[in-house]
């Protein structure tokens, strides 16, 4: 488990500034850790302790909850509370948080016995890759006679492929190729050949999970699925592709997929995470609720049991909600965190604060990031053949700018610096491809004869930038 140190480091790659909410949001996700090390009993007794975080917008609330979900260990999952406020909602939704959580946790869970047995999964894979390659020779078919088909009816309902062994005749020189082709793939000699391979048509039927039975927690296309034989759907792909696809399928034959489901869900329940954006939205504020939207606090009273600690039913069984980590985020700029029904306020007991961001924040959120914003264009313009710089004097010029819009509009935070920094590379997009330059260094003069006179024109800024 990294420590609240580590999570802070990791996240500092990517949010600039806001301290405060890093610290707070990596000492809550290590407390889970500290409660695991202790007996069952005390374990029962120390309840996650809730996070609010509150700060303008643009500030990187929804980033830090974005990067969180990448280094975390632990099952996550963020939803926008105004889903729920939604036209066609009905009170159970709410609870498909909890079914999304455990959904993430029986994927990591399988991942994890997936790769215990990926080793004999290989084996079996290669073995399915060169049968596929040396195909043998397919039985003459008579199937006029009625026991024929008949036979034939049987081994389908028996759930046999029609293309198992007993269909094939393997001569001694189909088993002389298959021999050689199977040294051959393990030299890595076949990795781009491409076959043609039966997989599991994945496609769901439309709107599933979000029916009437995906609120029971009933997968209806699953129990069907069980009944019926998977439909099949041909694919060409790689010798690469192909084996790992037979090695998920054999893999899931090796593994049992019921402890694998019994472990998920306690992994959901001890460590999971739901992040809840948007909170501030279900919050009764000054503005009235449209007609025809649920009520604010009729959602708030939904969610309320789910913090709080509840039972939820899901298509893996049973999931108490007492220890999972309800982190909730929002701008609260029209409404308050007291605006919440009471019962809410108190479950979200830790309060940390995003600062509004400063002229020298974004120089630093512009270019420190791994995936900055200058950066991205870097590379986007490089696939041109066209390599882009940046001044220092240019990066502070857009800064500055962003600032200054920021406090002569409304101030939507780092946010800004994405619509100036596209007005300022518009040309250099459209005209990359046939500029045959080599390079460009994008000036202070450049960025000001881009963007200064609309940044100082409040009307043309307010449409632009
Ligand atoms: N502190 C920061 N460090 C780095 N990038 C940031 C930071 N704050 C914002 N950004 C950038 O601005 C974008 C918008 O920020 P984010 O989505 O986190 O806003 P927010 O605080 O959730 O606002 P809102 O209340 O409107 O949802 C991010 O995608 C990110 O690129
Ligand atoms: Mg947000």
């Amino acid at each position: 488990m990294q420590t609240p140190k580590q999570i802070v480091a990791e996240l500092d790659k990517y949010v600039i500034g806001q301290d405060e909410a890093k610290r707070a949001v990596a000492v809550a996700l290590y407390n889970r850790w500290r409660r695991m090390q202790l007996s069952e009993k005390m374990q029962q007794d120390i309840t996650p302790k809730n996070l609010l975080m509150i700060g303008p917008t643009g500030v990187g609330k929804t980033e830090i909850a974005r990067r969180l979900a990448k280094i975390v260990n632990a099952p996550f999952v963020k939803v926008e509370a105004t889903k729920f406020t939604e036209v066609g909602y009905v009170g159970r939704d709410v609870e498909s948080m909890v079914r999304d959580l455990v959904d993430v946790a029986v994927q990591m869970e399988e991942n994890k016995q997936y790769d215990n047995v990926r080793g004999r999964a290989e084996k079996e894979a290669n073995k399915r890759l060169v049968k596929l390659l040396v195909p043998g020779i397919k039985k003459e078919k008579r199937q006029n006679t009625m026991a024929d088909m008949m036979s034939a009816l049987t081994a389908l309902q028996n759930g046999q492929p029609a293309d198992k062994a007993d269909g094939e005749e393997v001569t001694d020189s189909i088993r002389d190729e298959r021999l050689s082709v199977s040294e051959q793939l393990d030299k890595g000699l076949l990795e781009d050949r491409e076959l043609t391979v039966q997989v599991n048509d994945e496609k769901k039927p439309a709107g599933g999970g979000n029916d009437m039975y995906g609120q029971m927690g009933i997968d209806l296309s699953e129990t069907l699925g069980n009944l019926m034989p998977k439909s099949k759907v041909e694919r060409t792909m790689t010798v690469r592709e192909a084996r790992e696809v037979f090695i998920r399928e054999e893999s899931a034959k090796l593994v049992n997929h019921a402890d694998i489901y019994h472990d998920a869900i306690q992994l959901a329940e001890n460590s999971g995470i739901i992040f809840i954006d948007e909170i501030d939205k279900i919050a009764a504020g000054s503005k009235k609720s449209g007609s025809g939207e649920v009520s604010r606090e009729g959602v708030q009273r939904d969610i309320l049991p789910i913090v709080e600690g509840s039972q939820v039913f899901t298509k893996y069984g049973l999931v108490n909600t007492d220890h999972m980590l309800f982190i909730g985020s929002g701008a609260f700029a029209e409404a308050k965190p007291s605006d919440l029904i009471a019962e809410l306020q108190g479950r979200f007991p830790i309060r940390v604060e995003l600062k509004d961001l400063t002229e020298h924040d974004f120089v630093r959120i512009l270019t420190e990031p791994d995936n900055a914003l200058t950066k991205q264009y870097m590379a986007l313009i490089g696939a041109d053949g066209v390599e882009i710089t940046f001044t220092q004097e240019a990066i502070a010029k857009i800064a500055h700018i962003a600032a200054t819009v920021n406090s002569s509009q409304e101030n939507i935070g780092a946010r800004r610096l994405a619509t100036i920094l596209e007005t300022v590379l518009e040309d250099i997009l459209y005209e990359g491809p046939d500029m045959q330059m080599g390079a460009i260094t994008i000036t202070e003069k450049y960025v000001d004869d881009k963007v200064g006179k609309i940044a100082s024109d409040s009307d043309m800024s307010r449409y632009i930038l």
